[in-house]
């Protein structure tokens, strides 16, 4: 195994399209009292990988260079800063980076303790890398902004992204009835996993009027006037893009909120431990070694895999 003075991570010296990603050698960072250095064993693509290495976070990650990709990792802990007490060295873990650290897609990352947990024995650190992002995202959209209960019914507009599925299985385990839209050509693997009814993303909001508690969406454009239609009276609706128009409507009273996800330590328990009991699985779509994984982000990134789940890049050697 490489030691921490020979690793390699992917990084990108401007902003830009897949062009600008390298795979090149780096100095990890002096450690933090509150961080820690974890050897990654997986790692796993979200859309916002490529949206701010494409420069559109850039008041958040700034104008140094290089800068570092990716954000959920899963691995083994191979040093902690002073004053971490929660995890040990030789710990397996699964977490996220901070949005202006990131530097996932490399053979070590250094990420704040509260972004990191201990991955579940019987979880593959492939299955755990692919979990953070998606699951603190549903987790913090049902629970912490839709104040879900157990008997309400949700429903989760794109649900077989890797945040709609995430939402569905979260709800479903919550004992909320769960519907969703979906591309007609998914509808039967929307069934699988328990929705009812499963429509298509451009439905008809009349035809499901005043039937939910919550209303989740994770993807394309639900006008709101469709999701207010589908709400019951005092439901709430939760987006997970944060568009300046969808921000401007959360400062209004109503039902609206937007969510921005925060590396809260127990929601990242509490989305570990349902992986770990099975009821929070994520497909991989693909898995690659990090020396092919510049080509395999691009074709990704570019949706050109025609395969729905996440994509995992490991490592090794
Ligand atoms: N606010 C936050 O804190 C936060 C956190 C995480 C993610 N996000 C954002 O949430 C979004 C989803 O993330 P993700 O990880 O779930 O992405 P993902 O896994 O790529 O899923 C995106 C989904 O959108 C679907 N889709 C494509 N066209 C659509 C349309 N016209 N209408 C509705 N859905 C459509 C896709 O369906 P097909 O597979 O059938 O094409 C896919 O299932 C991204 O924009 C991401 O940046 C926000």
């Amino acid at each position: 195994m490489k030691g921490t003075s020979e690793v390699k991570r992917i990084q990108y010296h401007e902003y830009g399209g897949p062009e600008v990603m390298r795979l090149e050698d780096f100095e990890p960072a002096p450690l933090g009292a509150e961080e820690v250095l974890v050897r990654v064993r997986a790692a796993a693509a979200n859309p916002m990988d490529f949206g701010i290495r494409a420069g559109r976070m850039k008041h958040v990650t700034g104008r140094r260079f290089p800068r570092a990709m990716g954000y959920d990792f899963a691995g083994v802990v191979e040093a902690v800063g002073d004053r971490v007490t929660r995890l040990r060295v030789g710990d397996e873990v699964l977490g996220g980076t901070s949005i202006k650290e990131a530097g996932a897609f490399a053979d070590v990352v250094v990420a704040h303790e509260k972004g990191i947990v201990n991955k579940p024995g019987n979880l593959s650190f492939e299955d755990a890398a692919g979990i953070p992002t998606v699951g603190i995202t549903a987790l913090q959209a049902l629970m912490t902004k839709g104040k879900l209960q157990p008997g309400q019914s949700v429903f989760v507009h794109s649900c077989l992204g890797g945040v709609g599925r995430s939402a569905v299985q979260l709800a479903l385990a919550h004992q909320a009835t769960v519907a969703g839209s979906c591309r007609a050509t998914a509808r039967s693997e929307a069934r699988d996993l328990g929705i009812d009814p499963v429509v298509d993303f451009d439905f008809d909001p009349a035809s499901l009027a005043g039937r939910f508690d919550l209303v989740v969406i994770t993807a394309g454009a639900l006008p709101v006037k469709a999701a207010r239609t589908i709400l019951k009276p005092g439901g709430r609706i939760v987006s997970i893009l944060p568009t300046p128009s969808n921000l401007a409507r959360s400062a209004l009273p109503g039902p609206f909120h937007t969510l921005i996800a925060r590396p809260v330590t127990k929601d990242l328990e509490e989305v570990a431990r349902a992986a770990g009991r099975g009821t929070l699985r994520l497909p991989i779509a693909r898995t690659v070694p990090l020396s092919q994984a510049i080509p395999a982000l691009t074709e990704f990134e570019r949706k050109a895999t025609g395969k729905r789940g996440k994509l995992i890049i490991t490592p090794g050697g």
